[in-house]
């Protein structure tokens, strides 16, 4: 007797065939009523959820992170403590393109890891560049928007992203690096990542400190040019996708160093720009890298759906010791994401193997779709009780807090000296690219804003590099003249 088990319905009763419908004679209708050709289709039909609204081609891989350095002076947070070895999942995304679009389109790389600590999960959901393109998340609709496609043609536009750049100029530092060689990595192995915003971590004794972390690839910085990019795009659209997989199933097991630069809560008030604008970094030299830890991913998904399609990252889950801070892009962040996965993945995504923490989960929420764990049948349902339910930890609140204004406003207040959208975006191009590079990046703006149609959006376009460096907008007037 054969081993092979028997295929069997979604209920467990076993079928009659994978081939034949039953039909009424050989040439006759099909019956409705064959249960299983019925749950077959409509499972088939199924098998589909929203991709994600943005960085919805990716790829990912599970690791493990373990701390080398000692910031215990910084968090009390159980993953960053000195020797904690911690499992982690990562995924690596485009922002732009759909699910199938090639992998070497230029764009900004997403970076998420997600830590499965002893006190919860916590998710750094980054980019492979430090700055983002708005500073306020209420624009970050028309933003994306301007980057996908027009309503009518269903086509990419330049137009339109040209045109929401110009008229947001806090988008230069970030455009800076997008059109620079950040902008196609060799492979997601080959490039940094940044968790951009600014956190906040707080220590055994309570003191506050905003933070920014950067992971440093091991295997160092690689990045390709516009014509290997658009061959590569032609002839494997999954291109990164394959690569790490491929790395990771041979052993070679890519790894990155985790350092944070860290700020005291007080200089935040004082400092020359705010620390809060997603639009900026800070400067090494006044606050200088400190190490933590080792990230390295060792063994690839076993179910892509299950373990990186249905994954959920978001800057919403954190752990006691670390927290969020003033930037208002990361406080509309924590809305967006867990909104996003209840629709996109099911109200109970987080009970899924791999957004399940492996920390246990207590509390009153109960019921929705898919749902799949409960509590006892004389576990009380509510709180406060009498009867011995999870109770809430008072010491914990006012934890991650901050001094507020007070009075609400909707304004982009300067309150520091330095607040410029261009100042960074220029010192990036004068003082990080070398001179190939900075060639390199007036050929890939040439060509970008070269595909804008309307002259005014393209004089605006202009202006904007004009205000980032006086020598590159008229290097770019001149070589949009050229190339017309
Ligand atoms: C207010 C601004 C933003 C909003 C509203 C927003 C919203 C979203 C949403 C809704 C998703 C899809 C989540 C899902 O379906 O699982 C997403 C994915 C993502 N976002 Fe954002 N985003 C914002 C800014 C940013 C910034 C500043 C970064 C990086 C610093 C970033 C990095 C990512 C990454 C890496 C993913 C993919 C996560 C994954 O791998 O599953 N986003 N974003």
């Amino acid at each position: 007797m054969s081993s092979t088990p028997p295929t069997t319905t979604q209920t467990g009763a076993p079928v009659a065939s994978d081939a034949h419908s039953l039909s009424a004679g050989p040439d006759g209708s099909i019956g409705l009523h064959d249960r299983y050709l019925v749950e077959k289709l409509a499972q088939f039909n199924r098998e589909r959820i929203p991709e994600r609204i943005v960085h919805a081609k990716g790829g990912g891989a599970f690791g493990e992170f373990v701390v080398t350095g000692d910031v215990s002076a910084y968090t009390r947070a159980a993953v960053f403590q000195p020797g904690a070895v911690t499992g982690t999942l990562q995924r690596f995304s485009s922002v732009a393109g759909e699910q199938g679009s090639p992998d070497t389109w230029r764009d900004v790389r997403g970076f998420s890891v997600k830590f499965y600590t002893a006190e919860g999960n916590y998710d750094i959901v980054g980019n492979n560049t430090p700055v983002f393109f708005i500073r306020d998340g209420i624009k970050f609709p028309d933003f994306i928007h301007s980057q996908k496609r027009l309503p009518g043609s269903g086509l990419r536009d330049a137009d339109m992203q040209w045109d929401f750049w110009t008229l947001s100029p806090e988008s230069a530092h970030q455009v800076t690096y997008l059109m620079g060689d950040r902008g196609l990595p060799r492979s997601w192995r080959h490039m940094p990542g940044f968790g951009s915003h600014t956190y906040q971590w707080i220590n055994a004794d309570g003191e506050r400190f905003w933070v920014k972390y950067h992971f440093t690839a091991l295997q160092g910085n690689e990045e390709i040019d516009g014509a290997e990019a658009e061959a590569i795009a032609g002839a494997d659209a999954d291109y990164y996708r394959r690569d790490l997989f491929e790395a990771i199933e041979r052993g070679d097991h890519p790894a990155w160093k985790l350092q944070v630069q860290v700020m005291p809560y007080d200089d935040a008030k004082t400092y020359r720009f705010n620390p809060f604008d997603l639009t900026k970094v800070w400067p090494h030299a006044d606050y200088p890298l400190i190490e933590v830890g080792v990230h390295t991913l060792n063994r690839n998904p076993e179910n892509f759906f299950a373990q990186i399609e249905q994954a959920a990252f978001s800057p919403a889950n954190t752990v006691p010791g670390i927290d969020i801070s003033p930037d208002k892009m990361l406080q509309a962040r924590v809305f967006s994401y867990p909104d996003a996965q209840r629709y996109r993945v099911g109200t109970n995504y987080n009970e899924l193997p791999v957004n399940a923490p492996v920390a246990p989960v207590h509390n009153y929420s109960q019921d929705g779709a898919g749902r799949h764990g409960f509590t006892p049948a004389d576990a009380p349902v509510y709180a406060p009780n009498s009867t011995g339910g999870p109770v809430a930890d008072a010491q914990l609140a006012g934890a991650g807090s901050w001094e507020s204004d007070g009075e609400l406003i909707r304004s982009a207040v300067t309150l520091h000296a330095e607040d410029d959208d261009f100042g960074q975006a220029g010192t990036l191009y004068r003082e990080v690219f070398d001179d190939a590079a900075k060639e390199r990046f007036l050929a890939t703006i040439t060509g970008a804003v070269g595909a804008v149609q309307s002259d005014e959006i393209r004089e605006r376009a202009i202006q904007y590099w004009t205000s980032v460096d006086a020598g590159l907008g008229s290097a770019l007037r001149t070589s949009l003249a050229g190339a017309r």
